[in-house]
């Protein structure tokens, strides 16, 4: 079996599949979606591959070099569905809604005016984030009011047809979130993701301490549920802890396992090269 690793950037993630799986004999083909160029009607240019591994870390390339190549018939993990969902902060919680899975209060705004209404009923601080984006850039705390004016009038005037959906959500004050990391039907590791000294945001790739977080039958199946919710077949799922009661924030459709293989030991590569082996 010959698997396609497309990629926009090498980083530790796709060095470490590309060793694992040379560990497990399946041979593997880096492709750097910059340099590709896909001819829409001609399904045999990748005819030695058997299964693409979609590791772009942009949305755009990753989620448009999938769609044409699931169209010439490949399977792609994961799937332009899945990218579609996780990609989009507003489609995630929609699919979330749709599938009974708890997230924190979330609003979608379409102006200055409602979005400040909107934020009047969440009450502050609140967060305001990107439909499109990740590593927390963009994500803002709205404190109060005036930074709430500032921040919105700033995008209404500066920002893209993107940005002025304002997508707004309540603040869940836990001081750290857990990563569930998927591969397939099981959650093969956690971690706690603890704030940024100086910072409200927990993303390890902005330098959030990492720590290895016990897999519980809680965590365990409502990382699976929403895997399920959200087409997945390799992802990340955040969530925070809300009184008791978890709360799914995101889900990443190219997940990076650095600080997770390193916090709790866990060989997600080998895991991920496993589970491509039966994916045959
Ligand atoms: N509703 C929220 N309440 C508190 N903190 C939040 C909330 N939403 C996001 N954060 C913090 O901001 C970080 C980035 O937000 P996230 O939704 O994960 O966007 P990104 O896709 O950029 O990672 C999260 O890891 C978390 O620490
Ligand atoms: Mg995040």
């Amino acid at each position: 079996m010959k698997i396609g690793l497309i990629y926009n950037q090498i980083s530790w993630e796709e060095k470490t599949i590309i060793e694992e799986a040379k560990k497990q004999g399946l041979e593997i083909k880096p492709l750097d979606c910059r340099k590709m160029s896909l001819k829409i009607q001609d399904g045999n240019a990748f005819s030695d591959i058997d299964l693409f591994l979609e590791r772009s870390l942009s949305y755009t390339k990753g989620l448009y070099s999938t769609m044409v190549l699931e169209s010439q018939g490949f399977k792609v993990i994961n799937s332009a569905e899945c990218q579609e969902i996780c990609g989009n902060k507003l489609k995630t919680s929609a699919t979330l809604y749709r599938s009974g899975i708890p997230q924190p209060k979330t609003y979608i705004a379409f102006s200055y005016e409602s979005a400040l209404k909107a934020l009047e009923e969440l009450g502050y601080p609140a967060i305001i984030k990107p439909l499109i984006g990740s590593w927390g850039r963009l994500v803002a705390i709205l404190k109060d009011e005036q930074s709430a004016k500032a921040i919105i009038e700033s995008r209404e005037v500066l920002g893209s047809v993107f940005h002025k959906v304002y997508y707004l959500q309540e603040f869940i004050k836990s001081g750290r979130d857990i990563r569930a990391f998927v591969v397939g039907e099981s959650v093969v590791a956690a971690m706690y993701r603890y704030l940024i000294p100086g910072d409200w945001r927990s993303n390890a790739t902005i330098g959030a301490k990492a720590e290895a977080c016990k897999v519980t039958p809680e965590i365990e199946d409502l990382a699976l549920k929403t895997t399920t919710a959200t087409r997945g077949e390799i992802v990340g799922v955040d969530m925070f802890e809300n009184e008791n009661q978890l709360l799914v924030n995101e889900v990443n459709h190219a997940p990076g396992f650095r600080h997770i293989t390193l916090a709790t030991g866990v060989n997600v590569a080998e895991k991920i090269i496993n589970y491509l082996h039966r994916c045959k």
